[in-house]
């Protein structure tokens, strides 16, 4: 091992001797240097001038210059490893500690763990309501919509939507049925509880507005379970997309507003 350092330290001096334009009271640094036992200093890489992670013979030179006053500072800012204002000779032996075994790994590169990007693939949702069944059906058995503004209780259903039903109606909807809009605007989610005649929830039916042009009922993703997903679906468009047994279809919503 220490063979293989002096091997090192041989061939840098040689380098030096071959590359280096010194002035005389700079080689006499230098040597100096080089026979002091080596200090290790955390501070950026002493000597690195021109900031390549590599402290090359001439910039050695360079930072002996400047601290000989040879040479300005601004020459090679990066001789300053503390940054006090001048090349001191332990900067010089870090530097030429650099120049032998390479810059210090900065602190600021170590590497941090960057997670990467979230691998759950996220559906697609409007609104926050997943238009995709699978996730829309994690989503309601979450009770995702229980915030929502309801239909004051469960009531029988006029619809084909088993016999007891609640119906759910996000902020969009509401503020767009109190306005009266003929077209409800995207992001408008409507979710129907269905009870059947069990005292508990068994499924769900929902509509959410994915598109401003409501286009025969294709501007609304329609779901009443797994086998009944999508946009436009005819099974559904055929009842809400007109008044239904004495409701007033309001683009497709059925359910009599305001809420009863
Ligand atoms: C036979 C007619 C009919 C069909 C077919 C139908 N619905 Fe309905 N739906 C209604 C009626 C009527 C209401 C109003 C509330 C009630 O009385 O149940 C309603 C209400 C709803 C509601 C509550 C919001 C609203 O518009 O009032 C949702 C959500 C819903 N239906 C989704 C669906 C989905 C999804 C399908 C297709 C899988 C579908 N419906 C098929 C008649 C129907």
């Amino acid at each position: 091992v220490c063979g293989g350092i002096e091997g090192r330290m041989n061939s840098f001096r040689k380098r030096l001797i071959a590359g280096a334009t010194c002035l005389p009271t700079c080689w006499i640094a230098l040597v100096a240097i080089l026979a002091r036992p080596p200090v290790v200093l955390a501070m950026s890489c002493a000597g690195d001038c021109d900031g390549d992670g590599v402290v090359a013979i001439d910039e050695l030179v360079t930072s002996v210059n400047i601290a000989l006053g040879g040479a300005a500072l601004s020459v090679c800012s990066g001789a300053n490893g503390d940054d006090d204002g001048q090349v001191t000779v332990d900067e010089l032996v870090v530097a030429v500690s650099n120049a032998l075994n390479g810059c210090p790994i900065p602190a600021t590169l170590t590497p941090t763990v960057t997670l990467p990007p979230t691998t759950t693939p996220t559906a697609e949702a409007v609104n926050g309501v997943p238009t995709e069944p699978a996730a829309l059906l994690r989503w309601l058995q979450a009770g995702s919509y229980l915030d929502w503004a309801a239909a004051s209780g469960r009531h029988p259903s006029l619809g084909p939507h088993t016999s007891t039903v609640r119906t759910f109606l996000n902020d969009t909807a509401i503020a767009s049925l109190e306005a009266g809009n003929s077209s409800h605007p995207v992001g408008t989610a409507l979710v129907k509880e269905l009870y059947g005649s069990s005292p508990t929830v068994v499924g769900w039916a929902v509509m959410v507005k994915v598109q401003t042009d409501s286009d025969g009922g294709r501007g609304w993703y329609w779901y009443e379970g797994a086998s009944l997903s999508g946009t436009g679906l005819r099974v559904c468009t055929g009842c809400h997309g007109s008044d239904y047994r004495g409701l007033t279809s309001r683009d497709f919503v059925l359910t009599p507003y305001p809420l009863q």
